[in-house]
């Protein structure tokens, strides 16, 4: 499938723009994404690490004063996006929205400085860049999670990346619409609404984003404030693996990593809080309402990918995994079939993602070596059938959302030509 990789690199470069990816070429995502970047970043690395540099550093261009690296930067501001940049009304040095994204910018950095040669401008660069990372991680650690848990949160559900999963039906449930709201969709324009989130989550994800600016997204007072506040287990299995790979980068650099470390700690110290021993499941905790969130999402599965020192546990998550959606054509379905949240096409409440299959493929490696080469053949195979697209049908690989989407191409080039 050599012309598929050539294929891959031209989506990659026929979404590029100066110095940065749109996710699409189409006018679904018109600016750019903090972890689109990422796996974008990795792609480019496999044939232009300059590009893939460049990725990073222009998304790090835009990171807050005070560490936080916002989940979209508004490069262009003459888009059809909703919300744009004025509706965020912030930004440092580039108009940016007032949240983040999950933060994979240190595991992508440390898999492409293990397969590539480095020069030496491109070392300083990547020195600059592991200074910012490191930022970017003690903001999580300072700002969300101030009573020092070993776990942060989110406080809206864009912050996941999986926007309107069921995971955060019940918290989004409590938040009060703001009486008057007035915004207009774009998305759902561009692609099938019944693919999309529904204009009521859309309300509320309006809402608390209004509410955040209302305080200037100052970071103490979000904590405290935010209609949403949410500790997910796959974002801090995420996190969890990132803060190991930025330890990995600070000590090759010789930069100082006694605070990384001792958050590590941590986490591994608590993150089983998260586990339910008797119903043998972990669940996301909606510090808001002070309720456990219990739903089969494929991003609980993420914590193979953080490499969890716990054998039992991992076990079990394995087990678990092979009957996520077994029965089905292509895997993994983004919530499982049998659960009453499952909806086969809309977004992140059924179908297959190619990142979250990217997570656990790499978190199945070291664990068991067969099936993480099962979920790289199925997850090559549903790309190679269906192109590169945002999303696909569990069923029937239907593929939907946008076509030409960056980190399907980016990632098809990951699992095709890395030789680790
Ligand atoms: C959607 C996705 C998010 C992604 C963005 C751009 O908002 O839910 O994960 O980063 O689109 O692709």
């Amino acid at each position: 499938m050599k012309h598929l990789i050539n294929k891959a690199k031209k989506t990659l470069l026929g979404n590029r723009r100066r110095g940065y990816t749109l996710p699409t070429n189409n006018k679904l995502y018109p600016a750019q994404w903090n972890w689109d970047s990422g796996f974008i970043a990795l792609g480019y690395s496999y044939f232009n690490l300059n590009f893939a540099l460049k990725e990073i550093n222009t998304l790090l261009d835009g990171q807050w004063k005070d560490g936080m690296v916002p989940h979209i930067l508004f490069h262009d501001t003459n888009t059809n996006y909703y919300p744009n940049y004025t509706a965020w009304n912030c930004g440092n040095k580039i108009h940016s929205s007032g949240i983040t994204q999950p933060p994979i910018l240190a595991t992508i950095l440390k898999e492409i400085l293990d397969k590539n040669k480095i020069n030496k401008s491109q070392l300083l660069n990547i020195k600059k860049i592991i200074k910012k990372i490191k930022k970017y991680h003690e903001w999580f650690i300072k700002f969300r999670d101030p009573k020092k848990t070993g776990l942060v949160s989110i406080l809206h559900p864009w912050e996941s990346g999986y926007d309107n999963s069921p995971i955060w039906d019940d918290p989004m449930e409590k938040v009060k619409i703001e009486k008057n709201l007035k915004y207009k969709r774009a998305d759902n324009k561009v692609i099938n609404p019944d693919h999309r989130p529904h204009n009521i989550d859309y309300d509320r994800y309006v809402t608390i984003k209004n509410n955040l600016r209302s305080i200037k997204y100052n970071p103490k007072k979000a904590y405290k404030s935010s209609f949403f506040n949410v500790v997910d287990v796959g974002f801090n299995s995420i996190f969890l693996k990132a803060n190991k790979d930025l330890v990995y980068l600070l000590d090759k650099f010789n930069l100082d990593k006694s605070k990384i470390n001792k958050y590590i700690k941590l986490t591994k110290n608590n993150f089983l809080k998260l586990y339910d021993k008797r119903k043998k499941t972990f669940f996301s905790k909606d510090l808001k309402n002070k309720k456990k969130i219990y739903i089969p999402s494929i991003t609980n599965y993420f914590l193979l990918f953080a490499d969890f020192d716990d054998d039992k546990i991992n076990r079990k998550l394995i087990k678990d995994l092979k009957k996520h959606n077994y029965k089905d054509k292509y895997f993994f379905s983004s919530i499982k079939p049998n659960h009453k949240s499952f909806e086969e096409k809309r977004y992140w409440r059924g179908p297959v993602w190619i990142n979250c299959n990217w997570f656990i493929y790499k978190g199945l490696k070291n664990k068991d070596n067969l099936l993480s080469k099962k979920v790289k053949k199925k997850t090559i195979q549903i790309i190679e059938k269906k192109g590169f697209h945002e999303y696909y049908s569990c069923k029937n690989g239907q593929p939907m959302g946008a076509n030409n989407f960056s980190w399907t191409a980016a990632l098809y080039l990951d699992l095709k030509l890395n030789k680790n």
